[in-house]
């Protein structure tokens, strides 16, 4: 029987937030100071994103599954650790965008162009470890975790951030997954907020699902 899957629906939104960010930045006109500002913004919101998710993981999940596969733990903390170094060369890169002059052209010159590199260079560090985390750390989590105390996990994780943060983060996730499965998630989140908590979260949602509730 299938298990609980801690890492698919949340990376999904990952991923679509990814290339959304890596397709504004190819859209781009640096010429322009109100687009490379705005586009600046998202890059950082990204980078804040993934951080965030990060400290979910470091806090919850790998010590879970340090006990299981104390060698794959580690290895996937190495890894948080260098996606975070790509991580500050993209910031480095944007600030350096940010201080040069307007730019001739309106998307080949050398800061976007560094700047666009540093975020696929991201991209593609993040979409392998997130795979190797849907295989390998939910394979050997799934060997001596039982639903309940995987379910158990992801409540510690709703209950470390602020609730406009799970809304945020359901938002970001849900549209990814077809309706059946939205369904699904849905209620599981029905089931473990409070009602008010809920009742947020589906006036937040009702923004980006054309209000279903
Ligand atoms: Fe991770």
């Amino acid at each position: 029987m299938r298990k609980l899957d801690l890492f698919t629906v949340i990376h999904n939104g990952m991923r679509a937030a990814g290339f959304r960010v890596a397709a504004i930045l190819a859209a781009t006109d640096f010429t322009q100071h109100g687009e490379r500002a705005s586009a600046a913004e998202e890059v950082i919101r990204f980078i804040d994103l993934l951080r965030e998710h990060a400290q979910h993981e470091d806090l919850h999940v790998l010590p879970a599954l340090l006990g299981i596969d104390p060698g794959l733990a580690h290895a996937l903390a190495r890894e948080h650790v260098e996606l975070e170094l790509r991580a500050r060369d993209l910031q480095l890169r944007l600030s350096e965008l940010e201080r040069s002059p307007t730019t001739v052209s309106p998307s080949t010159d050398a800061p976007a162009r560094a700047v666009r590199g540093a975020l696929h260079r991201l991209l593609a560090g993040h979409l392998l470890h997130m795979d190797r985390e849907e295989t390998e750390a939910s394979a050997a989590l799934w060997t001596k975790l039982s639903d309940g105390e995987l379910a158990a996990l992801s409540q510690r994780i709703f209950e470390s951030m602020p609730l406009e943060r799970t809304v945020a983060w359901a938002q970001l996730a849900l549209p990814t997954l077809p309706l059946a499965e939205q369904a699904g998630v849905r209620r599981a989140l029905q089931q473990s907020l409070p009602a008010d908590a809920w009742q947020l979260l589906v006036e937040g949602l009702s923004l980006t699902t054309g209000g279903v509730s």
